[in-house]
C-alpha cells in the first residue's frame, strides 16, 4: 500500500507526525507538500494528492489543513475522489466500509496527534465492504 500525503501550513506539523508513523509501520508514502510552515494555499496540495490517487501512483491519500474542511472541499471537486473529513474513529471505519473513501482529510487544529494517528490507522486498515448497496450508491455519486 502506498499513501500520498499533502498539507498546507496549518496541517504541516500533523502531516510530519503522520509520516513518522507511516515509517514506523513500514508503509510506503509520497509527500506532495507543503514542505515547511510558510503560509500557502491548500487547493494546490489537494490537487497533487488527488492526482496521485487517480493515477494509481498512490492507493489512498491523506490531506491535512487547519480544519480539514478546505482540503475536503477541494478534493471532492475532483472526479473519482471520495474524500472524507474524519475526526473520530467510527467515521474513519464507516467511510472506508460504506463509501470506499480514497482520501482522508484531517484538521490539525481540531484533533490532537494521538487521535489523528488512531484515525489514520483505522482508515488505512479498514477495507471496503464490497456490499452491493454500497457499490450502487457510490456509482450514483460518480454519475
Ligand atoms: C489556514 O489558515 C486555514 O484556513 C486552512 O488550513 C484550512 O483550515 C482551510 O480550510
Amino acid at each position: 500500500m502506498k499513501i500520498a500525503l499533502g498539507s498546507d501550513h496549518g496541517g504541516y506539523a500533523l502531516k510530519m507526525s503522520i509520516i513518522e508513523h507511516l515509517k514506523e509501520r513500514g508503509i510506503e508514502f509520497t509527500d506532495k507538500g507543503c514542505f515547511d510552515e510558510k503560509s500557502c494555499d491548500y487547493p494546490v496540495y489537494a490537487k497533487a494528492v488527488t492526482a496521485a490517487v487517480n493515477s494509481g501512483e498512490a492507493d489512498l491519500g491523506i490531506l491535512v489543513c487547519g480544519t480539514g474542511i478546505g482540503m475536503s472541499m477541494a478534493a471532492n471537486k475532483v472526479k473519482g475522489i471520495r474524500a472524507a473529513l474524519c475526526h473520530d474513529n467510527f467515521s474513519a471505519q464507516a467511510t472506508r466500509e460504506h463509501n470506499n473513501a480514497n482520501v482522508l482529510c484531517l484538521g490539525a487544529r481540531v484533533v490532537g496527534p494521538g487521535l489523528a494517528l488512531m484515525i489514520v490507522d483505522t482508515f488505512l486498515d479498514t477495507p471496503f465492504s464490497n456490499d452491493e448497496r454500497h457499490i450502487r450508491r457510490i456509482s450514483m455519486i460518480e454519475d
